[in-house]
């Protein structure tokens, strides 16, 4: 099977993780909801004729059983395939029933894609219309105006969206004091970065300190969309450098800007993602109709389409 020809069946993964994990919404239990999408997911792939390997998963080896850093999926039958997941997107919005939560996969030629350590990356996403005008190397003020430059919008009508975070506080306050407004989401980066292609969502641009696991699946998703994606690593502590040092990072990498293409190298990508809760660019499941709908997207058409099933 060709690399795209496996996004149909990327595409039944997430919609078999989302129902799995959609039993547990509601039920205040984040881990038992994103242990039943791993479970599914993990599942599905094994069942594709593909040469697969996790290089973003639940964890190292020895702390995930399911998805780990380095398991091979599929039957090792055709494409060598690069595969990043986050199972459960969103574990708490599942958890407490909030809007938002998804099941999300991204794939790329094997070595395509950054082995991205589990700490945080500051992040800046925008969509096709804005492109690599902004970056990390600029100051918030700087790249707002990049923003209305590019797109002809007063300040007033440009909308970030961030992580509602402490560490973001800075951020924050100086979006606010350029005058322009802030969407603020209380997990789910991924979207809030996917959000900046679709003009429906009305959001500029996402900013701020998130998972660095999540900006892999984000910029795969803009490259996908002809949008721009930039992050650089954030340690939380001496143990998170020396973890980044063992999975090949090198040490004068630590401060930098890793571009779009740094982070998902060639040009072959597909990003698929299913709703489990209503969230602003997918529905979540609905077990009454047995509806499910996703977002599949690969970087040969860059067009998102929006598959129900
Ligand atoms: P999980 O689904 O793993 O809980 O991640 C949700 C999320 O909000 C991500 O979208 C984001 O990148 C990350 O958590 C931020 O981490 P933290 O909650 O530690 O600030």
């Amino acid at each position: 099977m060709k690399f795209f020809e496996l996004e149909i069946d990327f595409l039944k993964v997430t919609q078999a993780a989302a129902i799995a994990s959609y039993s547990w919404v509601g039920k205040n239990d984040r881990h038992a909801a994103d242990d039943a999408a791993t479970k599914a997911m993990r599942e599905k792939f094994n069942q594709i004729d593909f040469a697969g390997k996790v290089v973003i998963g639940e964890g190292e080896r020895d702390e995930a059983p399911m998805l780990y850093i380095g398991e091979l999926l599929g039957t090792g039958k055709g494409e060598k395939v690069d595969i990043a997941v986050d199972p459960l997107e969103g574990t708490n919005l599942a958890a407490e029933n909030k809007p938002g939560a998804i099941c999300v996969l991204a794939a790329a030629p094997s070595g395509a894609l950054f082995h991205a350590p589990d700490t945080y990356m500051e992040k800046i996403a925008v969509g096709p219309k804005i492109g690599n005008v902004v970056s990390l190397s600029k100051s918030v003020e700087e790249n707002l105006e990049m923003i209305s430059k590019k797109t002809g919008k007063p300040m007033g009508q440009i909308t970030v969206i961030v992580l509602e975070r402490p560490r973001n506080q800075d951020i924050i306050t100086r979006i606010k004091a350029k005058g322009a407004n802030i969407r603020l989401i209380s997990d789910g980066d991924v979207f809030g970065a996917v959000m900046t292609a679709f003009d429906h969502a009305n959001v500029d641009m996402l900013l701020g300190i998130g998972a660095a696991p999540e900006g892999v699946l984000a910029a795969t998703a803009l490259k996908c969309a002809g949008g721009y994606f930039e992050g650089r690593l954030k340690f939380r502590n001496e143990d998170e450098k020396q973890r980044a040092l063992k999975m090949g990072i090198a040490q004068k990498d630590f401060d930098k800007i890793y571009t779009m293409d740094e982070l998902v190298k060639g040009k072959d990508a597909i990003f698929v993602a299913t709703g489990v809760t209503d969230g602003d660019l997918l529905k979540g499941v609905n077990l009454d109709q047995k509806f499910t709908e996703s977002m599949v997207f690969n970087t040969k058409s860059k067009i998102p389409k929006i598959v129900r099933g």
